[in-house]
């Protein structure tokens, strides 16, 4: 059965959430969830919300900190306007009635991260600042939202000549269609953390919207940009959650398991460098065979301080008494990911993107640490206000552009999970190398690339869209890696191991059709082609 809104959003997060809060009343919104409303990575997330609210604080020394920790990678008017109207949007927030941890004067209790000149991170219950702001926020969601869950939106529904999205299609675990159309379809369902076999992502997050949005023609920027966080909880040769930056920030160190400081000639801001430096030097000591630890001994009232750490290491046998928590990096936040203006439109007329399947260009190379939930709250306002501006055009349903060809469930059962998280790393995580790449890269094209960009996807049962798409996005992440011949940020390849001058300012942009280097001074025509 179709149905007809005003407004769809895939994905639950903050962004989502803060877009269905401001679009205008009248309009009919409908968010569409795979799993259940409180499953996102907003809902897990431990950081705060970075604003500058202090009055010792500025916007400039935001907005430098944001562009020094992203190697200068950004859209920089766009990072300006993230920390003006951020601060603007976390005290609208906390004007909604949403509750700050505050000192025992009243003061908002202001927190350190790393990359940050200074405190400026703005938690509500601890490490738990996710799951108070989706909270708050679906508390007082207005009634013309309605709420769709364990649906997923697997596929954008075309105009004829493929200009502009009219609906999407949705599929649940019985394997049921259905089609929802609207005038505005926003794409707001995170990044592409599952894709590694680290990561403190949903094990749901399998880039959807970023494989969907390349499906249908938009442009995707920058998928190289992966960042890997340094702390995740490590027992027994895997990764069990994430442990807050905050740790260090107040005063939690990193060890190795003869309690020698690794960070200690690492970096000026030793533990509380920019992540993908922690990252790298935690995997190092880890590759040289030693354990890692976060040493929390001279944090007072440490359960009290970290709630949800404390919590996770009791799950997981590893008592807070001790002082020391095995840790290892692990996937958990693309830089990358569909291109999009100021407002949140991508290329394709009709569909949008916010969050972290966005990429809005806040985040150059790597991002700072609570910037994204910052994100979701500037970009989410940002694009109910063009939305709302927009006068919704006539669309025909019936002219819409069909696949050819439907892929087979068979053919996608051949693709394993657990292969590609394992050949993903091992190519494209935290070091790389032209050889790795390139040979990742043919492995991907021989297990059918082309099928999966060209076939529709309505015989496959979800499991298996959500491997096309966990294909796709390594094939997008490492094909850009393999072309960008430097190390910058997040991306660090060993076969060119420094910034290059002639990298700066260039951005790698792809499509259905093949492959760019956008900017720096030379726009090159394509240089590859994909279908
Ligand atoms: C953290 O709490 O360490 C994660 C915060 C973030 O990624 O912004």
């Amino acid at each position: 059965m179709d149905k007809q809104a005003d407004v769809i959003i895939v994905g639950s997060g903050l962004a989502a959430l803060q877009l269905a809060h401001h679009l205008h009343s009248s309009y009919h919104v409908i968010i569409l969830t795979k799993t259940m409303i409180r499953q996102s990575n907003s809902y897990i997330a431990q950081g705060g919300i970075a604003a500058v609210i202090d009055k010792e604080d500025s916007i400039h020394s935001h907005v430098e900190d944001t562009l020094k920790a992203g190697r200068y990678h950004h859209f920089t008017e766009e990072v300006g306007r993230l920390a003006s109207e951020g601060a603007g949007a976390v005290k609208e927030l906390i004007a909604s009635g949403f509750s700050i941890d505050r000192e025992a004067d009243g003061q908002p209790s202001l927190g350190l991260e790393g990359a940050h000149s200074a405190r400026r991170i703005i938690h509500s219950g601890g490490d738990a600042t996710g799951r108070y702001t989706v909270e708050h926020l679906l508390e007082r969601l207005p009634v013309n939202i309605d709420i769709i869950e364990g649906e997923m939106a697997y596929e954008c529904i075309l105009s004829k000549d493929r200009s502009t999205c009219l609906g999407v299609k949705t599929k649940n675990k019985d394997g049921m269609i259905r089609r929802y159309w609207a005038p505005h379809i926003v794409l707001a369902a995170g990044g592409a953390g599952a894709i590694y076999p680290f990561t403190s992502n949903q094990p749901t997050l399998t880039g959807d919207g970023i494989a969907m949005a390349f499906r249908a023609g938009a442009e995707i920027t920058d998928m190289e940009f992966v960042q890997f966080h340094p702390t995740l909880l490590f027992i027994d040769g895997a990764t069990k959650g994430l442990i807050s930056e905050a740790v260090r920030g107040a005063g939690g160190r990193l060890v190795d398991e003869n309690g020698i400081r690794i960070m200690d000639k690492i970096h000026p801001l030793k533990d509380l460098a920019p992540r993908h430096i922690t990252a790298y030097e935690i995997y190092q000591t880890r590759a040289n065979g030693k354990s890692v630890f976060l040493d929390i001994r001279s944090i007072p009232h440490f359960e009290e301080k970290f709630p949800t750490v404390t919590a996770l290491c009791e799950r997981n046998h590893v008592p807070i008494s001790k002082g020391l928590i095995p840790v290892a990096p692990g996937s958990h936040f693309l830089m990358g990911g569909i291109s999009t203006d100021s407002n949140g439109c991508t290329t394709v007329h009709g569909l949008y993107a916010i969050g972290e399947t966005a990429h809005s260009g806040v985040h150059g190379a790597n991002r700072l640490a609570s910037n994204s939930l910052l994100e979701g709250l500037v970009y989410g306002r940002r694009l109910a206000d063009f939305i709302n501006s927009q006068v919704a055009a006539d669309k025909k349903r019936e002219e819409t552009f069909g696949y050819k060809e439907q892929m087979k469930n068979r053919l996608a059962a051949e693709l394993s999970r657990e292969d590609l998280q394992t050949r993903t790393m091992k190519a494209a995580g935290i070091i790389r190398t032209q050889e790795n790449l390139a040979s990742h890269i043919s492995y991907l094209e021989d297990k059918g690339f082309q099928k999966w960009i060209n076939s529709g996807l309505d015989e496959l049962n979800i499991e298996n869209i959500e491997k096309v798409y966990m294909h796709i996005n390594s094939y997008l992440i490492s094909l850009a890696a393999l072309l960008r011949e430097e190390s910058r940020g997040a991306h660090i390849r060993t076969d060119f191991r420094t910034e290059e001058r002639n990298w700066y300012g260039k951005r790698i942009v792809q499509t259905i059709a093949g492959i760019k280097i956008r900017g720096g001074q030379h726009e090159r025509d394509q240089i590859r082609i994909h279908a």
